[in-house]
Parts: structure tokens; sequence; C-alpha cells
């Protein structure tokens, strides 16, 4: 038994597993229906949520699992009740803690202090179960070993994992950022790293359409997110050039797909017209993270609850 609060919390035989696993209860759901009966799963949620919330309750419930969802407004996760003690509280009736959060560390100080398995469903530094879904979904169109994806935007949460995730698979990262809006230097080295080790590379840069020119996958995200909200004005102007608009996604290659963990804000970080793309794998992604987040809690229980 494990947490994952972050991707690499899984090691690379992990993530390999859990995609696999992805795959199979996709192709065939009956195959893991009713085989974590009696779990008790927590889905906390300190910030809004559509995909997330509803994937994984309709996962726990597929699996036969018992979904009880929280939300900050009753909680009070470190306002009401002290985080170390909502830990132990819910530790004693729950056999999966998943977490929203603002905090990174919040997550990290549920972890230290719940015994059950601790998931990340998004905090400022990460968002592991989207690149699950993100990696099940480029696995759908071509290998990830030796596959280029460049992530043009933000350098937030959801590029965070997908770098991560994309050096334990091999993959090229690359990450088109305007200046000041790089990943963390840590992630940037430590995905540097793990992808040196993989076969793989991680590029980050401030020129899209360099670093989109060839690429297999075009991925992009809000330049504003959840908690950001009173900078999303400001910030227009600087990030419009890392509009994923059609001329952006043509320097990629022909067969390039488009992806976005959404919400998307259409006319922002993408047009409608690569949202609507013949090429577009928004939501296949969006389906995915049902599928993913099913072979997580299958890999992170043991059978039977
Ligand atoms: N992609 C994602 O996490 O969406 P939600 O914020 O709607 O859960
Ligand atoms: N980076 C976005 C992702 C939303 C799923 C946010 O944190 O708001």
């Amino acid at each position: 038994m494990t947490d994952m609060l972050m991707v690499t919390d899984l090691g690379r035989d992990g993530l390999g597993a859990v995609l696999e696993s992805a795959a199979v209860v996709k192709a065939d759901p009956s195959s893991a229906a009713g085989s974590r009966s009696g779990l008790a799963v927590g889905l906390f949620f300190e910030k809004p949520s559509t995909r997330t919330r509803v994937s994984t309750e309709v996962a726990c419930a597929d699996l036969g699992a018992h979904p009880v969802v929280l939300k900050q407004d009753e909680v009070g996760l470190g306002k009401r009740e002290a985080v170390k003690d909502v830990a132990r509280v819910l530790d004693r009736y729950l056999d999966v803690l998943a977490f929203r959060v603002f905090r990174h560390d919040d997550l990290i100080e549920l972890a230290e202090y719940a015994d059950a398995p601790v998931i990340n469903l998004l905090s400022d530094r990460s968002h592991p179960c989207q690149a699950l879904a993100d990696l099940q979904t480029i696995s759908e169109q071509r290998p990830l070993a030796g596959t280029t994806v460049t992530y043009v935007g933000d350098g937030n949460n959801v590029a965070h994992s997908l770098m991560l995730a994309g050096a334990m698979a091999g993959m090229h990262v690359r990450v088109a950022s305007p200046p000041g809006y790089e990943p963390d230097a840590d992630i940037t080295n430590e995905a540097s790293g793990i992808a040196a080790g993989a076969g793989g590379s991680i590029t980050v840069g401030n020129d899209p359409e360099e670093l989109v020119s060839g690429a297999d996958v075009v991925y992009t995200d809000v330049w504003a997110s959840m908690g950001q909200e009173e900078e999303a004005e400001g910030r227009k102007a600087l990030f419009l050039p890392f509009q994923v608009n059609s001329e952006l996604f043509a320097v990629a290659a022909d067969d390039a797909i488009f992806m976005h963990c959404l919400p998307a804000h259409r006319g922002d970080e993408v047009t409608d017209a690569v949202m609507e793309h013949a090429r577009s794998r928004v939501f296949d992604q969006a389906e995915n993270r049902m599928h993913s987040f099913k072979a997580l809690l299958l890999h992170l229980t043991p059978s039977g609850g």
C-alpha cells in the first residue's frame, strides 16, 4: 500500500502496470466490476471539479467500492480542524483518501498521518491522476516511448505531472512557456534525470513555434489555474502568443493530436477550431480519467477491499 502524491510515487514499473490495467478495464469494464466490494473511498474537494468528481465516483461504484464525497465547506480542512486531525479521523472510516487541495503540503501532511493510501486529485504542484489519463490517451494513438509531446502555456500542476510521467515513459517532453511562467526548476531537473534513464528528454523554452514544430502531441491548459483567478486578466497579453490555434497546431506533425485536461477557456489558450479539430482527443482524455482511476485503485488496494 502506498500513496500517489506525485506520479513518480508509482515508479516506472507501477506506471506501466497502471496504464496496462487502464486499457484492460476500458476494453472490458466487467473484468474489474465488483472487485473492490467493501472498499470505502473518500473523495475530498477543496476546489471545483467536474471530471475528477464524476469519474472517480463512477469508477468507485463500478468496482463495487463505496465513494464518500466531501467538500471543503463541510470539512474545513486546516480551518475547522487541523489537517493532521482530519487525516487520522478519516483514516478510521476510509480505506483510501483521495484529496483535491490548494496546498501540496497539506497532502504531504495527510499522507504522514493517515495509514490508508492518499491519492492526489490535484494540488498546486501536480495533477498525477490527469497524467495517467493523458498517457493512456496518447498510448491509444502510438507507443509512448520516443513520442514527442509539447505542452504550451503555464508551467503548472498539469505540466509538472505530464513532464514527470512522460519522462518515466521515455517520451520527449517539450514545454513552451512565457518567460517567468516555466515549470518549477526542481521538477524540470527531476524529470530530466528520469528521462535520461528512460530514453526520453525534457526541453523547456519560450518559443512556441519552435517547440511545437514536428511534435506528435500538442497539449495546453488554462493560463490561470484555480486559485489564480485574480491574475487571469493580467496574464492574457503575455500568454496570447502561446495560444494553440490552427496556425500553431499546423506546425506539429501531420498526424499530431491535440490534448487539454479541461476545462478549456476557448478563445484564450485554445481556439474553437483546435478544440473541435478531427485530431482533438480532449473528450477521450476526459473519459480516460475514469478508466485510469479504476486502474489506480486496483493498483493501490488489495482485492476484496
Ligand atoms: N481535468 C480535471 O481535473 O477536471 P476537473 O477540474 O473538472 O476535475
Ligand atoms: N491547471 C488547472 C487544471 C484544472 C484541471 C488548475 O489547477 O486549475
